[in-house]
């Protein structure tokens, strides 16, 4: 029985996905041995409504040198951390000296536009190999993880933070605790932490299940993240949401008292008491419709296998590593997964073991079907691949359920 993350109250595990891999961790085909296997499973903290894995994975079997997740592959998203820095620009980040750090900055894709705009700022990152790579774009990176003894040391460095920034990370962290006190050491008084991650009132909408995965710890909702800042002495003083992801909610949370809270936290809150977001009966209500998925996925390829049609997948995602394994598939039922990340092609999908190939091999020649696991850029990708509907391939899709396109 596990204890709340934050709070220390009683959860209650409310889905078990069963026994998971790590989802970024792809294999070389001759070195299978020793893979990684945990138990995926949610629950319900009853005191403060905070939704979380049952079961932690240690962070340095995630995030490391070969962590092979780009977040620039994405012209959509390329496009919404440029907005993203160019708000902060017109905003956050107009006083004298201001600074800029980011949590998590992956590859660069939202600093790069504060460091042409030549704004200070930093990158904690703990993942090396993407981290180069946002140094080589001429952006200032520490190799770290951030907590609470890696923020006083940036403090004393480097100064004070106006923005402490982090996009699909803050869900990654379950110690919640160090990373406040971290922000309590390296933000202006007046400073604002904005984090953006996966919202759990999509993900139940939607029944996008494949959000739960090792790496998200948390699944966030405003009432959740406003218990979590004001029990270490912060405020959830603004929230937006966005569609990337499959729809995510920007929280800027402030020192207790230094902000007047907008309108939008308050609604936001009301619609997800209204709605009985984070409570078991929705929760248990989603996991029936997600084991709806699994049975109506399997059932949908194994009948394709046997008549014949040629099914690969699209997108090799972290995500894609909970319906694979929750689903039982293999390379019988999905001949391949096309990708254009070069660090994960030639290997194999962790725990269900379908090779990675490029996104050449989707076309030569097309399969009858193609399963998108990237689904949350669906519209980018069909744009791109619009020969491929064209040559009468068709789209398997399983959110909100399973159907063809
Ligand atoms: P993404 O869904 O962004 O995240 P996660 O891995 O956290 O679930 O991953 C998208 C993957 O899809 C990534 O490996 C890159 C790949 N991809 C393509 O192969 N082609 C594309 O056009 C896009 C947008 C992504």
């Amino acid at each position: 029985m596990a204890d709340c993350r934050i709070c220390g109250g009683v959860l209650t595990e409310f889905y078990d996905f069963g026994r998971q891999p790590l989802s970024d961790a792809f294999l070389e085909p001759d070195k299978l041995e020793g893979e990684f296997f945990f138990r995926l499973a949610v629950g319900l903290c009853s005191d403060c409504t905070m939704v979380q894995l049952m079961e932690e994975v240690p962070r340095d079997k995630m995030f490391h040198e070969d962590y092979p997740y780009f977040s620039s592959g994405s012209s959509v998203m390329r496009k919404h951390f440029e907005l993203t820095a160019r708000k902060f620009l017109e905003t956050e980040l107009t006083g004298p000296d201001p600074f800029i750090v980011e949590i998590g900055c992956n590859d660069g894709i939202m600093l790069k536009t504060a460091a042409e705009a030549g704004v200070k700022h930093l990158g904690v990152e703990p993942s090396g190999g993407v981290g180069e790579v946002a140094r080589s774009k001429g952006i200032r990176v520490r190799t770290a993880f951030f907590e609470e003894s890696t923020a006083v040391e940036v403090a004393k460095e480097e100064g004070h933070a106006d923005v402490i920034f982090a996009a699909n990370t803050i869900c990654h962290i379950p110690y919640m605790d160090s990373i406040f006190r971290g922000i309590d050491a390296l933000l202006k008084p007046n400073g604002v932490f904005v984090f953006e991650d996966p919202y759990l009132g999509d993900i139940t909408q939607r029944t996008s299940f494949d959000q739960i995965y090792d790496e998200h710890y948390y699944l966030f909702t405003a009432r959740s993240v406003q218990a979590m800042a004001r029990r270490f002495g912060f405020d959830l003083v603004d929230v937006e949401r966005y569609p990337v992801h499959g729809g995510e909610v920007r929280y800027t949370i402030a020192r207790a008292g230094a902000r007047e809270p907008s309108p939008a936290v308050a609604e936001l809150i009301a619609e997800e008491n209204a709605a009985g977001l984070a409570t078991l009966p929705t929760l248990e209500a989603f996991g029936a419709k997600v084991t709806k998925i699994k049975e109506d996925l399997v059932a949908l390829l194994t009948k394709l296998r046997e008549e014949g049609k040629t099914v690969v997948a699209y997108g090799a995602t972290a995500k894609s590593a909970t319906v694979a394994n929750l689903c039982g598939l293999n390379s019988d039922l999905v001949s391949f997964v096309c990708d254009t990340t070069p660090q994960k092609q030639n290997r194999l999908t962790p725990g269900t073991h379908i090779p990675v190939r490029s996104p050449e091999a989707f076309s030569n020649p097309y399969p009858d079907y193609a399963l998108l696991f990237a689904w949350n850029h669906a519209e980018e990708i069909m744009a791109k691949e619009k020969a491929f509907r064209e040559a009468g391939g068709k789209w398997i899709l399983y959110v909100p359920e399973v159907h063809v396109l």
